[in-house]
C-alpha cells in the first residue's frame, strides 16, 4: 500500500510536470491526443492556392470568383421601373416615383437625406453643405433644370453616382457619389420625394397659402 501511496503521489507530480494545470498558458504547441479535427487544411481567404494552380484554373488564386453574373439573395436586379428608374422596356426617364408617398415615406426621406445628402447639399439643398467650406461645390437641388428633370433620372443619380473625374493621383471617383450600396431602392426613392418637397417649399404660389395668411404675406412681397 505504501509502494502504491508513493507511486500515485509521483504519477501526479509526473503529469502535472508535463501537461500543466488546467487554463494555464503555454506558447509550446499542445499535446492533441484526439484531435476533434481541430486544425484543417484549408486555403486562407486570398492566399495563393498551389492546388489551383497545378490542378484548376491555373491563375493560383486560392478564393475562387463568383460566377459571372451571380446575383447576392436579396438584392434586386431585374431591369424594372423600380430598380432603373427608366420606363420599362424604354430608354426614358420615369416621370413619377413608382413608390406610394405618403407622410411616412417622406419622414423616411428626409430622415436618410439629412444623413447622407447634407454634408454636400446642405439641409435646405442649396449646395451649401459643410463641404463648400473645403472646396466641394456640390449641385443647388433647386436650379430649374433639376426641378424640371424627370424622378426617374434623380433616382439615378443617387443609385449610380453623377459625374466621372479622375483625381491628380490618377484615382477615379464620382463628384456625386452612389449611394447604391447604402440604401435599398425604396429609400432611394423616398429621398426622390424628399428632394422634391425641399424644391417645392421654394416654388409654393400665393394662391396656395391659406387666405388668413395670404395678406401679410402680399404686405412683404409689395415691400420688397
Ligand atoms: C461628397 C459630397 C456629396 C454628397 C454626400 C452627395 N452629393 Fe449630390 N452632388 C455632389 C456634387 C459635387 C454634385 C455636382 C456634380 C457635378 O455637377 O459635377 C452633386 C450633384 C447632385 C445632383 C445633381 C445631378 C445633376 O444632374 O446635376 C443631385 C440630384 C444630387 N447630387 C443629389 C444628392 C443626394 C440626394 C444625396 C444624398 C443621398 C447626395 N447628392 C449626396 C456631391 C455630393
Amino acid at each position: 500500500m505504501r509502494y502504491f501511496i508513493t507511486g500515485f503521489l509521483a504519477v501526479i507530480c509526473l503529469v502535472i510536470s508535463l501537461a500543466g494545470f488546467q487554463g494555464s498558458l503555454t506558447r509550446n504547441r499542445p499535446i492533441e491526443i484526439f484531435p476533434d479535427m481541430d486544425r484543417q487544411a484549408r486555403v486562407r481567404p486570398q492566399a495563393p492556392n498551389l492546388f489551383n494552380e497545378i490542378h484548376g484554373a491555373k491563375d493560383g488564386i486560392g478564393s475562387r470568383l463568383p460566377v459571372t453574373g451571380t446575383i447576392a439573395r436579396g438584392i434586386p436586379f431585374e431591369d424594372t421601373a423600380v430598380n432603373t428608374g427608366k420606363k420599362d422596356g424604354s430608354d426614358g426617364w420615369l416621370e413619377l416615383n413608382p413608390l406610394e408617398v405618403n407622410e411616412k415615406t417622406l419622414k423616411r426621406g428626409r430622415e436618410r437625406y439629412d444623413i447622407y445628402c447634407t454634408p454636400c447639399h446642405g439641409k435646405a439643398g442649396d449646395g451649401n453643405g459643410i463641404t463648400s467650406q473645403y472646396n466641394l461645390v456640390a449641385a443647388d437641388l433647386h436650379q430649374m433644370r433639376l426641378v424640371q428633370i424627370e424622378d426617374g433620372y434623380i433616382f439615378d443619380v443617387l443609385k449610380n453616382g453623377y459625374n466621372l473625374t479622375t483625381n491628380s493621383v490618377g484615382i477615379a471617383s464620382y463628384r456625386m457619389p452612389a449611394y447604391d450600396s447604402k440604401m435599398s431602392n425604396e429609400d432611394l426613392w423616398h429621398v426622390v420625394s424628399y428632394i422634391r418637397a425641399l424644391q417645392y417649399s421654394q416654388l409654393g404660389r400665393l394662391d396656395e397659402v391659406s387666405e388668413d395668411d395670404r395678406a401679410g404675406l402680399q404686405k412683404i412681397i409689395n415691400a420688397e
